[in-house]
């Protein structure tokens, strides 16, 4: 078992994990029963809440839950209307003070379904993650319960809805003209996925005519792929600017590392949401953070996020005028069954010469073409966003200069930008 599944969490940081992971949960249901309640009493951690049902079936779920996150574990009580499962100790043989470990138990007493987890000490974070998901599972949203505000959702477990309706009243339109060069690119996401969308119809019409089984041939779902700074997150926003739906933007990276346990829900609720919105796309972003680990360890919420994933892809591929695209600096590293959900992949090369003196027409339009593509014949190897860096960097040493001369404003010269090369190099 992973380490620090084994750690031992004081009462009050496990209390407070419990309480954030679950408000998500309160925030997204309605008619839910009381949130659980966390005791420590006498030495003993104790966790209670009510279950919505606890039939036959629920209770081999909740075993199994117990089972996927508590390495030993035995049966201590089976009996009408009441189950017990009971912790061992790592060494199967010794029993020594067991009773102390955790317990789980299952009751429908005066037919009220009630779950109890109790232990001597504190709880061990293995032990805090079975209960949220027990508690989850036994009040599980059905779907008539479902709010109907996915962007309420989206917003209570952090992610970021790029509208660009609301965008353009910010200034934060993203145009294609504002990403420089890369015509070969912006050809294949006009294909891809531009023309795809805005057309569905026709997409779907032509297939009526070719295939026995007609299906629609636009791609499924889009994956850009290239180095870091090239450009693909904002290749992402400028999709949804032009073709004017709203981009859900996923942070991997993010959605893992902040919900305690409970990232592989939340990014189920992401795909929920989309599903229940009008037309959207998802943008999974830097989805090297699940990359290849499937084989060497990969730690359980790794795992379950994967498989996640993997299902709700396939879920939302249905939908006419939406469409999931994902982002990866190392798409070799991914996972095989990610990758093949992904059926166009758009390459996102590092700039050429021309393409970099193109990206300094954005960042350095002063300079006229000849001293530019000087410029950019001395940075090879840049990226826009290492670009884009190196042209702030020459402006505020220039603007500090003005400042300190007390001179009036006026734009960087070209030995300006090429002292700071000489610096760099
Ligand atoms: N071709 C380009 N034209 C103009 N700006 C660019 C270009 N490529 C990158 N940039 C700028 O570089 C910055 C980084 O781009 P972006 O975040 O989209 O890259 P990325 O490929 O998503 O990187 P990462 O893999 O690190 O997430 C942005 O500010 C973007 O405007
Ligand atoms: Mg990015």
């Amino acid at each position: 078992m992973e380490k620090s599944l084994t750690k031992e969490i004081d009462f009050l940081t496990a209390k407070s994990i419990l309480n954030k992971e679950l408000s998500i949960f309160k925030t997204v249901t309605s008619g839910i029963s009381k949130l659980p309640e966390m005791t420590y009493e006498k030495n003993e951690s104790r966790i209670k809440f009510n279950a919505k049902t606890l039939n036959k079936n629920t209770i081999l779920d909740c075993f199994e839950v117990v089972k996927n996150h508590i390495e030993n574990i035995k049966l201590h009580t089976l009996s009408n209307g009441y189950y017990c499962l009971q912790a061992l100790h790592s060494n199967l043989y010794d029993t020594k003070s067991i009773l102390d470990n955790a317990k789980f138990r299952f009751s429908i007493l005066k037919n009220i379904p009630e779950i109890e987890i109790t232990k001597r000490g504190s709880f061990v974070e293995a032990e805090l993650l079975t209960a949220i998901e027990l508690f989850r599972l036994t009040n599980e949203v059905s779907n008539s319960q479902q709010i109907i505000d996915p962007r309420e959702i989206l917003k209570n477990i952090g992610i970021e809805v790029y509208d660009p309706h609301i965008e353009k009243t910010k200034g934060n339109f993203i145009g294609f003209d504002q990403i420089f060069g890369y015509d070969k690119v912006k050809q294949e996401i006009y294909e891809s996925l531009i023309l795809p969308l805005k057309n569905p119809d026709a997409f779907l019409n032509i297939s009526n005519l070719t295939r026995k089984f007609p299906t629609s041939n636009r791609p499924r779902a889009v994956l850009f792929e290239g180095e870091p700074g090239v450009g693909k997150t904002t290749m992402a926003k400028a999709v949804a600017c032009a073709l004017g739906i709203p981009l859900i933007n996923v942070p991997i990276e993010l959605i893992m590392s902040k919900y305690f346990g409970e990232s592989a829900q939340n990014l189920a609720l992401v795909f929920d949401a989309a599903k229940a919105m009008d037309n959207v796309l998802v943008f999974l972003d830097e989805i090297d953070s699940l990359a290849g680990k499937r084989e060497d360890g990969l730690f359980e919420a790794t795992k379950t996020m994967l498989s996640v994933l993997l299902r709700k892809l396939d879920g939302f591929e249905g939908k006419p005028n939406s469409i999931t695209m994902g982002a990866t600096n190392r798409k070799v590293d991914l996972d095989s069954a990610l990758v093949s959900r992904f059926d166009k992949s758009i390459y996102f090369p590092l700039p050429n010469t021309n393409e970099r003196a193109a990206i300094l027409s954005g960042y350095a339009m002063h300079l006229d073409d000849g001293l530019r593509r000087n410029i950019a014949e001395k940075l090879e190897g840049y990226s826009g966003r290492k670009l884009k860096d190196f042209c702030d960097t020459v402006e505020r040493r220039h603007v500090t200069m003005l400042i300190e001369k007390n001179l009036p404003i006026s734009a960087p010269s070209a030995e300006e930008y090429l002292k700071i090369i000489e610096e760099i190099k």
